[in-house]
């Protein structure tokens, strides 16, 4: 069984466009000592941070997971049908398996899976428990940061066409530009003929917004906030826990919460041999979360090479379901 891919870079390192390789903990010095300080998402994901992600996605003020899967409940005969018979499914990011189930228990006689994932024991876990579930399905997992150039891996079985499954409003976690161009590497990836089913967020208002991402209990703070004891863990930072709070903001004009951990007083923190100062009520932004309008995903899509075959909403138009096609 293959088990990895072209081109798939090693995640312990980014790649700068000029070509240098920054080390984990440069990243971080790096992205604390800008203007504005940051951590990159990639780090809230340790195995702490991933069970706290699931943990979110069952409150009762985290709506995005239950709306859409309401929306798979209620739309996936007809999207199945429209995808069609023999199908193979490709899913960056695969979670921990519900939506990717219901999806292949809809398409009529799915041939492949492939999920993308950088976390080796996850992906193994759920190829095995698939492969039982679904004995006729080829799956060949890929053990890559997602968004890296990929390949395929070559199947022994022939499929009518390949889709990709993106849900989660994992899209809104990228910065506008990269996600048009992650969604036209998708389109490369599925090849002609190749659809895509993404699940993205279109919610405005500011009050349910901030509530679904610093919810009363306490588990998003808990979640935000695992990223400096991660990064205490594995790069040798003093991040004080005690001393930041979480906080959610709704930036309107950008169409994106951001999640920010708030410095509660003067302080000084070490990342292996940088120091770093931050003032009282100073902020690291963690992660931001877009919010795609409708039109605005139309148009993004269409800018990446895909034409919209058809859009599923809830009632309140929050969560949507775009079904696409590559444009020839
Ligand atoms: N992509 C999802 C979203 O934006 C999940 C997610 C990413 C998330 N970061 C988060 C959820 C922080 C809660 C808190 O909603």
């Amino acid at each position: 069984m293959p088990s990895v891919f072209a081109e798939a870079r090693p995640v312990e390192f980014i790649q700068r466009p000029g070509g240098q390789q920054l080390s984990p903990r440069d990243e971080l010095a790096r992205g604390l000592l800008q203007p504005q300080p940051s951590i990159a998402p990639k780090f809230l994901y340790d195995a702490l941070g991933s069970r706290l992600f699931e943990a979110i996605t069952e409150l009762d003020e985290y709506y995005p997971t239950r709306t859409e899967l309401a929306l798979l409940e209620a739309h996936l005969p007809a999207l199945a049908a429209a995808i069609g018979a023999e199908a193979r499914v490709v899913e960056p990011g695969s979670g921990a398996g519900v939506k990717t189930r219901m999806l292949l228990t809809a398409l009529e006689r799915p041939v492949g899976y492939v999920p993308i994932d950088i976390s080796h024991e996850q992906l193994e876990l759920n190829a095995r428990a698939l492969r039982e579930e679904f004995p006729g399905l080829e799956v060949q997992p890929i053990c890559a940061d997602y968004t890296s150039r990929l390949e395929l891996p070559h199947s022994t079985r022939t499929a009518a066409r390949t889709v990709a499954f993106f849900p989660g409003s994992t899209i809104g976690n990228f910065e506008p530009d990269e996600a048009r161009a992650f969604l036209a590497r998708l389109g490369r990836l599925v090849g002609d003929g190749g659809m895509l089913l993404l699940g993205a967020d279109a919610n405005n208002d500011r009050a349910s917004l901030e509530r679904a991402y610093d919810d009363g209990l306490g588990v998003t703070a808990a979640f935000d906030k695992n990223v400096l004891a991660h990064v205490n863990h594995t790069h040798d930072a003093t991040f004080d826990l005690d001393a930041f709070t979480h906080r959610a903001v709704w930036d309107a004009s950008h169409h994106r919460v951001e999640m920010h951990l708030v410095s509660m007083r003067a302080q000084r923190v070490r990342i292996g041999a940088t120091v770093v100062g931050f003032e009282r009520g100073e902020v690291i932004v963690t992660e931001h979360c877009y919010k795609h309008p409708r039109e605005a995903m139309a148009a993004m899509l269409t800018a990446a090479g895909w034409r919209t075959l058809r859009v599923d909403a809830d009632p309140r138009g929050r969560m949507h379901l775009w079904l696409a096609t590559r444009s020839a």
